[in-house]
């Protein structure tokens, strides 16, 4: 498949708050043990953000340090994306708070919302907008400040989430990650496997609301394991004979960094070798929409990825959604 005249990502840059919250710290808040999540899981630690640094705030450090390396000036974006399901606020957008605090003051802006593969739905837009001739310059991020809306009192869910932010200048005109091919999903009847009851129109903050910790993410982690196995071994097969390739021309697979087992599972429909699933679950946790593009900057930073090597991103979330995409160095 030629990459001439596909977007392409030309600067990646992301942003990790510096403190850790370990497995040891976890068992000293509920009843857990480092071996439990460990082995279950893959995770050895998380960031947290602090309190006064906001989605938002991470999403501008991860976005400028991608404008950098793209060399591309923060006038010349034309829309800043924001992928979160934890924004700053309902509303407005965590996008017009990223727009004022980097100056991206020709800059349209606006969230999208598909929780964990929220930066490959964001790809998908960045990709039409640019080979639309509508854009040049499209500023993808990924934020998520999970830790507020993790209950720390649930050991079902709060030894698996973590903060950070990664970010993506998408354009036409440079070399980088071609985006030669998208496919994306979605399944609202299972809306609820993991959402956040309360804080929307259906059910607004109250006392009770407060009380009975509606406002915190419920999980039924079981249920979903199976269907991000399901899906993400299926939308990556899809992704790839869309982009008239095979599993043997991909170099590296990044998948949502949810769960080391499920990452294993989705890697057993490829042939390819287990150090060839690049994973930061173990440092990071699942950082939701952030945890591929967190992935993939570090995997640039990591490796001299060549002209012509073929990436898989593929992701899963709740919604459900899901999608994966092709990338190609070019
Ligand atoms: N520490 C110790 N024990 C625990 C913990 C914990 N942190 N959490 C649960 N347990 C207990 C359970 O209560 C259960 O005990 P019981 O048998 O007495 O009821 C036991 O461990 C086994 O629980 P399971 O749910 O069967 O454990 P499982 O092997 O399924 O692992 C996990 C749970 C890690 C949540 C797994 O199901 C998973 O990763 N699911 C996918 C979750 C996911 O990917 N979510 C995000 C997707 S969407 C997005 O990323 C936004």
């Amino acid at each position: 498949m030629s990459s001439k005249k596909h977007a392409r990502i030309i600067g990646m840059g992301s942003y990790l708050p510096s403190k850790i919250l370990s497995n040891a710290d976890l068992e000293k808040m509920v009843d857990t043990n480092d071996e439990w999540i460990f082995s279950r899981t893959g995770i050895k630690e998380r960031r947290l953000a602090g309190e006064t640094e906001y989605t938002s705030e991470m999403g501008a450090k991860a976005a400028l340090k991608a404008l950098e390396n793209a060399g591309v000036a923060v006038e010349e974006i034309d829309i800043v994306l924001v992928a979160s399901m934890t924004p700053d606020y309902i509303s407005p957008s965590t996008a017009v708070i990223i727009q004022r605090l980097i100056g991206a003051k020709n800059a349209a802006a606006m969230d999208l919302q598909a929780a964990c593969t929220g930066f490959i739905y964001g790809l998908s837009m960045a990709k039409a907008y640019i080979e639309s001739g509508m854009y040049k310059n499209v500023l993808l991020i990924a934020s998520e400040k999970m830790s507020a809306f993790v209950d720390y009192e649930d050991r079902n869910t709060c030894v698996l989430f973590g903060d950070g932010a990664s970010a993506a200048v998408i354009s036409k005109e440079h070399s980088g990650l071609s985006i030669d091919a998208i496919c994306l999903g979605a399944d609202g009847e299972m809306a609820e496997l993991l959402y956040i009851p309360a804080g929307g129109s259906r059910q607004p903050s109250s006392t009770a609301s407060l009380e009975n910790r509606q406002h915190y993410i419920k999980m039924e982690g079981k249920e979903l394991f199976k269907h991000a196995v399901r899906q993400m071994a299926g939308a990556s097969k899809e992704c790839l004979a869309k982009a008239g390739l095979s599993d043997t021309d991909i170099s590296w697979l990044i998948p949502h960094q949810a769960n080391v087992r499920i990452m294993d599972a989705v890697a057993k429909n490829f042939s390819m070798p287990k150090e060839k699933v690049f994973k930061t679950i173990d440092k990071y946790g699942n950082t939701s929409a952030s945890s591929i593009a967190i992935a993939l900057d570090e995997l640039q930073q990591q490796y001299d990825i060549q002209k012509g090597e073929h990436l898989l991103l593929v992701a899963f979330g709740a919604g459900l959604t899901w999608g994966a995409s092709v990338l190609t160095k070019i």
